[in-house]
């Protein structure tokens, strides 16, 4: 098995550092290759997504990916900014179906900003689309109005056969879970959402056994913070899925803790931490390393097919938090305070 490593920018190399360990530590046949990307790409090539760094991605069956983004990048020419990197390879590779699990830790119910009642048990599936939407529609860009005002554009859209295969993988994903299917669109307002909700309801005569409903973009949000626990999954398109997803990671205590990972049609995969390169505390050997971690265990799970060694990775996670180990980010009154790398040792010691 080939892994292409893409530690990225800002807290990126320090908690890939740790993702890795661990999966030394489970002594599995894989061999890893190291590129770069986002600002360290721009920095070795002058390309966010370097040429080699896609083929190397390309040519390996996963890829292991921290985070893109530094401010002092915020200045260049969008093509050569970090997030275009991140943008460019999910679009490369195909990487249509985003999952990511928000899962709360029962050791971690009091770092969640809401009432321990409220998120406890939480178990919770959001699959967002990652190559369409507004993210990629055309036309898109700034231009200047006859008028000499300048105007914004992006396009929100869909084809048919795009929201049939998330929509696919939404049910086939609730099939092993409890069987519910919350597709989240604003289709009182967006046309491309009004399809979206059809080709939903269309699919859903192919999964007599799954219960699909629908909920308004508005409502959603609100709805998870009022009552997470009515979700099993989640399905929604690109930029809704963005933005609900961070409002998740909030239940299970952390952004820190949020994992993901972006299948192709054969479940080749990009396996990255929800969060960002965090830039402030870069370097500092504070960041919460389990997001990554977690995110291996996705890894073994969906692309090498290995659920033992998944589960082996999540349950030394369990462990680790039942020990009191904790980074910053989660850490309450009377637990053991760790850095990242501490963190991914605590993790290794938790898997033997
Ligand atoms: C994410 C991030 C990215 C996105 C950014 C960094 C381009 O927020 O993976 O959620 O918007 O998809
Ligand atoms: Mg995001």
């Amino acid at each position: 098995m080939k892994l292409a490593i893409l530690p990225g920018d800002g807290i990126g190399p320090e908690i890939v550092a740790q993702a890795v360990k661990v999966l030394n530590a489970l002594k599995l046949n894989i061999s890893m290759t190291e590129a770069p990307i986002g600002g360290a790409g721009y920095e070795a090539a002058g390309d966010p997504l370097p040429d080699a760094t896609l083929q190397l991605a390309k040519d390996s069956d996963a890829v292991l990916l921290g985070a893109v983004g530094d401010w002092k990048y915020d200045k260049l020419e969008r093509h050569l900014r970090p997030e275009r990197g991140l943008l460019r390879i999910r679009k490369e590779l195909n990487l249509f179906a985003n999952l990511r699990p928000a899962l709360l830790y029962p050791e971690l119910a009091d770092a969640s900003t809401l009432k321990p009642e409220v998120v406890s048990g939480l178990d919770l599936m959001i699959i967002r689309e990652l190559t369409g939407d507004i993210y990629f529609g055309q036309p898109r860009g700034i231009t200047t109005l006859e008028n000499g005002e300048r105007e914004g554009i992006n396009t929100m859209r869909y084809n048919e056969s795009e929201i049939r295969r998330i929509g696919r993988v939404a049910f086939d994903i609730a099939m092993k879970r409890n069987k519910k299917v919350c597709s989240v669109d604003k289709a009182n307002v967006l046309e491309t959402t009004e399809l979206w909700r059809q080709v939903m309801i269309e699919l859903s005569a192919e999964y007599p056994e799954v219960e699909l409903s629908h909920m308004y973009v508005d409502n959603a949000a609100m709805q998870l913070i009022r009552a997470p626990k009515q979700f099993d999954v989640m399905v929604t398109g690109n930029i809704f899925g963005d933005i609900l997803s961070d409002e998740a990671s909030m239940l299970t205590g952390s952004i820190g803790m949020l994992p993901s990972a972006s299948l192709d049609a054969s479940n080749k995969g990009m396996y990255e931490p929800s969060h960002g390169s965090a830039p402030d505390i870069a370097g500092k050997d504070i960041a919460n390393p389990l997001a990554t971690i977690l995110s291996v265990a996705m890894m073994l799970r969906y692309t090498f097919n290995d659920e033992a060694n998944a589960l082996k990775v999540e349950n030394a996670v369990k462990t680790a938090l039942a020990q009191g180990y904790r980074t910053a980010d989660i850490v309450t009154d009377g637990c053991k305070k760790v850095g990242c790398s501490a963190m991914g040792d605590a993790i290794v010691a938790a898997l033997n």
